[in-house]
């Protein structure tokens, strides 16, 4: 099956406060979006890779990001206000795949193995999302701050990307979200509101989203510990 990744970088990295958008810093000294895409285009079935970035960025992150990093990509092309605006940017581009794969470029750490797995799935059931159980107790609030609700952990997951789907059902998925109103924080969430089936794909808490400071350091601690040089 043909795959085509769509890896949003558009955001600004507000929460990270480093006054450029995260995905530009550098992880062991390589920007943190070339670490993501390195680890994309080391799975042998993902023919191209499509990178979202903040409108203006494209030319800027293809000279000084890509092209020196040796890595080679499709497209650049310039994402929007949210993120479920930017993976749609990317759609607009991508075609002929029967599979879309959708990975954050905050998510410099994916492995290979995790990403064959979840494309396994995808292909087999039509929607994958990378997972993980989640280790601390869940509350739901009330307005008022107090709890609502305890639901059982056993059968909570923290959702991640990649998140992978048959490519019809991702374009109807954002299509539909549009013409609805609907917005959501991952991709996972529109394909299921049309019922299409979505499976867990158990991945690992080193698959982190930097989103902090202290996010960042612990990659580095973990890229360290892999013994991985550029
Ligand atoms: N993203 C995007 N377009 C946006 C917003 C986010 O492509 N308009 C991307 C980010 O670049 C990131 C991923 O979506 O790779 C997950 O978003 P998040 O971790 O929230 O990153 P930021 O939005 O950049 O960070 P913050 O929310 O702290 O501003
Ligand atoms: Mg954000």
């Amino acid at each position: 099956m043909q795959v085509i990744a769509i890896v949003p970088a558009a955001g600004g990295g507000t929460r990270l406060g480093a006054g450029v958008p995260k995905q530009y810093l550098p992880l062991l000294g390589k920007p943190i979006l070339a670490w993501t895409i390195r680890a994309l285009l080391a799975v042998p079935r993902i023919g191209e890779v499509i990178v979202v970035v903040p409108a203006g960025d494209e030319g800027r992150v293809a000279r000084e990001i890509l092209a020196p990093c040796g890595l080679s990509v499709a497209r650049v092309v310039a994402g929007g206000a949210e993120r479920q605006d930017s993976v749609r940017e990317g759609l607009r581009v991508a075609s002929g795949a029967e599979l879309i794969l959708v990975h954050d470029a905050a998510r410099p750490l994916i492995g290979a193995a995790v990403v064959e797995a979840a494309l396994a799935a995808a292909a087999e059931t039509g929607g994958a999302v990378v997972a993980v159980p989640v280790t601390d107790t869940i509350k739901r609030a009330d307005g008022a701050g107090c709890v609502a609700e305890t639901p059982p952990r056993g059968h909570l997951w923290a959702a991640q990307t990649p998140q992978i789907f048959r490519a019809d059902w991702i374009r109807e998925a954002h299509a539909r979200a549009l013409a609805d109103g609907v917005s959501a924080t991952d991709d996972a969430m529109l394909v299921e509101r049309l019922g299409y089936p979505v499976r867990l794909v158990p991945g690992s808490t080193e698959n982190l989203k930097i989103t902090t400071t202290a996010d960042l350091m612990a990659a580095e601690q973990i890229l360290r510990g892999r013994g991985v040089t550029w």
